[in-house]
């Protein structure tokens, strides 16, 4: 059309490009640029202002209720900041095959008790999805099925059916005819959830909208972030689709923190809640290996054990190789030069292996003292004792630094039986009265990495 622009955008990062070529210039992937049209804005420029916005006195505005709608899973709400707020729009991003449509299907279950549901699906015959909802038991008393893809049909119906909460699974599925490019392309899937949005915060009816966005190898969202920005919140699936542990984070909440996690596990009868997740992560540690070491991390308001295992080998390679599972890279790399460096430990002639088990990531410096302790266990070939526990952040010069909720953290600690605690200096002065020393738990202040080593030394001493 006369007027209009075409140009290529790369489906990975959004590079534009005006004309196309195999290869993004810009993130390097192959065979992403997608062709456009934009109007050159003669028609906009025609269309008159009508209204204008006015700005408001700050003081005269009110405050929002928030509406919260439980999902019937205590983790999830969690998660969620207390459930799903009215009106809200909710991205549920993961790997395909790691559990959207199931959790989705099982949360229908719960809301259709008192709200009307749709659930719109791309992906799957109402036939599936119907033999999946008998596997999970779910009784659909006020739960809608559309099996569509048609943006605009979609919407008529939402408007029809009129329901409380509406399931869209999955965005890259869905396609808006008005849009030139394919389905699941960044303009597609961006047209499509603003779409939703306006549906979610529409005047009269204000539905709940929960998105399922898939994740692509990279662990982008495929159109990579573009829904990002534009929902209220984003929950990630994490965990490994081989393992049956599934992790749920907010990485993005504007009515809640994004700090806390949920934790669930896939069962033969869909996604179990599992409200003790340490004790889980915890069954079937080995005993006297060495580089095991258990901590405990705060995710959000909860404290969190697991363990953290560290392989250190004699390096064949001319770079010894590093690699780690839940645990930042350059965290590792920091906390190997700290005990090369302060303990003379020669670490540079080995091999790094380090895991968290359960596929936990940890996000907290507060683990620290655990990973040197796990390393320095596994360098050595000095297995911890199972009743030692470790938390504490480690500096460059070795010192073992204050970290935040120690009395959460010793309180979960001892309720799983674990007798020996490992804390900083500074944490330690902050709560060592609160237990007595006839509680059957010893709190072993640590000030710096050699106290550390030292205590590592002389506990392997006691036991042998
Ligand atoms: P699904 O929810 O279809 O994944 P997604 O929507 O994220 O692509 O779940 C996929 C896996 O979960 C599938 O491999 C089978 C397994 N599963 C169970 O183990 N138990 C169950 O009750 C259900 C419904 C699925
Ligand atoms: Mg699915």
């Amino acid at each position: 059309m006369k007027g209009d622009k075409t140009f290529y955008v790369c489906s990975e990062c959004e590079y534009r490009a005006p004309k196309w070529l195999g290869r993004c210039p810009s993130c390097g992937a192959w065979n992403t640029l997608e062709e456009h049209t934009e109007s050159t804005g003669e028609k906009e420029k025609a269309v008159k202002r009508t209204t204008r916005s006015r700005a408001t006195e700050y003081k005269k505005l009110e405050m929002p209720k928030y509406m919260r709608k439980s999902t019937g899973m205590n983790e999830l709400d969690r998660v969620l900041g207390g459930g799903i707020v009215e009106g809200s729009v909710v991205l549920i991003a993961g790997e395909p095959g790691i559990g959207k449509s199931t959790l989705l299907m099982q949360i229908c279950d719960v809301l259709s008790e008192s709200s009307r549901v749709l659930y719109v699906s791309g992906e799957e015959s109402a036939g599936q999805l119907k033999y999946r909802a008998e596997r999970l038991k779910v009784s659909g008393e006020n739960l809608y099925i559309l099996t569509e893809t048609d943006i605009d049909d979609i919407i008529d119906e939402c408007n029809d059916v009129a329901p409380a909460f509406v399931i869209i699974d999955s965005i890259q599925t869905m396609y808006c005819p008005g849009v030139s490019s394919s389905a699941g392309s960044v303009t597609q899937i961006k047209e499509s959830t603003m779409r939703f949005i306006s549906l979610a915060k529409g005047e009269e009816k204000g539905m709940s909208v929960l998105i399922v966005g898939h994740v692509n190898k990279e662990g982008n969202i495929a159109g990579p972030k573009v829904l990002e920005h534009m929902v209220d919140a984003v929950l990630s699936f994490e965990g490994d689709r081989e393992q049956s542990y599934r992790i749920i984070r907010a990485s993005k909440n504007r009515y809640g923190s994004t700090n806390e996690i949920g934790v669930f596990e896939m069962t033969g009868e869909g996604l179990m809640e599992v409200p003790n997740p340490s004790e889980m992560l915890l069954s079937g540690r080995p005993k006297n290996i060495s580089g095991n070491c258990a901590v405990c991390v705060m995710e959000g308001t909860r404290p969190l054990i697991t363990e953290i295992q560290a392989l250190v080998s004699k390096s064949v390679f001319p770079s010894p190789k590093r690699a780690a599972n839940g645990i930042d890279y350059n965290r590792m790399y920091l906390i190997l030069a700290v005990l090369e460096k302060r303990l003379g430990l020669r670490f540079s002639s080995c091999d790094a292996y380090l895991n968290v088990i359960g596929g936990i990531r940890f996000e907290e410096p507060a683990a620290d003292l655990a990973i040197s302790l796990s390393l320095i266990s596994s360098i050595r070939d000095i297995p911890i004792p199972d009743d030692v526990i470790a938390f504490g952040e480690i500096g460059l010069a070795g010192e073992i630094r204050a970290v935040s909720s120690p009395d959460q953290r010793v309180n979960e600690a001892a309720r799983l039986g674990f007798k020996k605690i490992l804390l900083p200096k500074r944490s330690y002065e902050a709560i060592k009265k609160i237990y007595s020393s006839d509680s059957g738990i010893e709190l072993i202040p640590v000030k710096s990495i050699f106290d550390a080593l030292k205590i590592l030394s002389s506990e392997n001493d006691n036991n042998s």
